[in-house]
């Protein structure tokens, strides 16, 4: 009975700790820059096909005034599956580009999810990233907000 209940604590402990961190950077140079105001709550089960309206700028808060004088290029929007970290880069099961030629001055995008998604082994993790780059400042940041993680009731 020890045995079984110790095990169990190890268990949760390690899944606990493997949750993603979307706000830290997805690669070099990743700031999280962008605000979402309005978009895909936290926890969310979303259908395919159904319609999300993500309203976003820059009034973030978070970034460091140096970047404010750079206008950011288009904005692109994709699909993640487990989102994990390794060595600073964010790999996954699954991504795709929803949408990308979103003009800056857009502030909104409407997405859904495609029905066609492949099969996944967990499809309560999903993620979506909005992201830009600053093609005329220093080492071309990109900019991203992140939202999730989701499940997708297929
Ligand atoms: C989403 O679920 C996680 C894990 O149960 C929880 O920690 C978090 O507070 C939830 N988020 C919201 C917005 O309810
Ligand atoms: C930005 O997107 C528009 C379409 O919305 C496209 O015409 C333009 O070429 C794109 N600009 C860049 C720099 O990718």
């Amino acid at each position: 009975m020890k045995f079984t209940s110790a095990l169990v604590t190890g268990l949760l402990a390690t899944s606990a700790s493997a949750v993603f961190d979307k706000w830290a950077p997805w690669g070099k140079r990743d700031y999280h820059c962008l605000n979402v105001y309005q978009g895909v709550p936290e926890n969310a089960t979303l259908a395919p096909n159904w319609p999300v309206e993500i309203g976003f700028n820059r009034a973030s808060g978070r970034c460091d005034a140096i970047y404010d004088q750079f206008p950011t290029s288009n904005y692109s929007v994709w699909l993640y599956n487990n989102p994990v970290r390794v060595n600073g880069f964010v790999q996954q099961d699954y991504r795709v580009k929803l949408v990308d030629g979103i003009p800056p001055d857009a502030g909104r995008v409407t997405i859904s999810l495609p029905s066609d998604l492949p099969e996944v082994d967990d499809d309560t993790v999903w993620y979506i990233r909005l992201d830009t780059w600053l093609p005329t400042a220093p080492q071309t940041p990109s900019f991203f907000n992140a939202q999730g993680p989701f499940a997708l009731n297929r």
